[in-house]
């Protein structure tokens, strides 16, 4: 989808989300405490509209507007709904791959990919086969046999579009493609297992949360659990619902925010394509 078409899904759709969650969760919007809205990262035409409509609804109900940086929306909700107290964080998704820890004033990027995301990386080679969005979940289950594809770790840090360039030519040079996809797999989460493993080793924490859409596979799962159990560290994984995006991390992380540092003021409400995570002080606290 291109970023003018989101916005404009974004904006048709808004209001009646807003309606249908407030229905299902049969709350009156005299009984909200918080507006909250998802600032940034993101592609911003998208963000924009989220940040437009949670300003009106603030001005409209009267009601503090907080606004979120989105990978620490999928952590916090991440770490309620599986009680971690402090782990290592893998967060994989379309648009991010990160390996994060708390350094015990706020959310530090231990390593992260150079360019696209995995998810991207996985849809790019799903477009290449003609498998529909997401492909994640198909190229999950092909199995095929192992060619040799680029692996590329540096130092913390991983790239994904040589092991992608790569396996397109691959593909294109008439190579059986259940053997690319079942490499390009097996490779690019290996990257990703092997650069956890050494944050779990360098900061000494035994807890390990997976987090963001790629976290449902049950591939990443399972290798996860292998490395886990070797080290001795505890895998949470929430649920599919709450790991890829969705509002619940959204509200609950405004409700942190909130409780932290109050409300934004409208002035200072305007959307951060660009916000790193590493650029929030933010305490470990454990609200239930
Ligand atoms: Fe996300």
């Amino acid at each position: 989808m291109k970023p003018n078409d989101l916005a404009e899904h974004h904006s048709n759709v808004a209001l009646s989300v807003v309606k249908e969650a407030l229905k299902e969760a049969n709350i009156p919007t005299s009984e909200l405490s918080i507006i909250g809205y998802s600032r940034g990262p993101g592609i911003g035409q998208a963000l924009v509209i989220g940040a437009f409509i949670a300003r009106n609804l603030a001005i409209r109900l009267k009601k503090p507007l907080v606004g979120v940086n989105h990978p620490l929306a999928h952590i916090e909700i991440g770490r309620k709904v599986t009680l971690s107290q402090d782990p290592v964080i893998v967060y994989v998704s379309g648009g991010n791959t990160q390996v994060i820890t708390h350094n015990g004033r706020k959310y530090a990027v231990l390593g992260e990919t150079l360019d696209i995301g995995i998810g991207n990386a996985q849809d790019k080679l799903g477009r290449e086969i003609g498998l529909p969005f997401p492909a994640g979940p198909k190229l999950d289950r092909m199995e095929g046999r192992w060619i040799d594809l680029p692996y590329t770790v540096k130092g913390m840090d991983l790239s994904f579009s040589g092991l992608l360039t790569e396996s397109i030519k691959r593909i294109k040079s008439g190579i059986k493609v259940e053997d690319v996809v079942w490499s390009f797999m097996e490779v690019a989460f290996s990257m990703i297992v092997e650069v956890s493993e050494r944050a779990l080793a360098l900061t000494n924490k035994k807890e390990l949360l997976l987090v963001g859409g790629v976290a449902a596979s049950p591939k990443l799962r399972d290798k996860f659990r292998v490395m886990c159990s070797e080290r001795r560290a505890e895998l949470k994984v929430p649920s599919p619902e709450l790991s890829r995006d969705n509002g619940a991390m959204i509200a609950w992380t405004a409700i942190l925010s909130y409780i932290i540092r109050g409300p934004d003021s409208l002035d200072n409400s305007s959307i951060k394509p660009q916000w790193r995570i590493d650029e929030i002080t933010w305490p470990l606290i454990n609200a239930r």
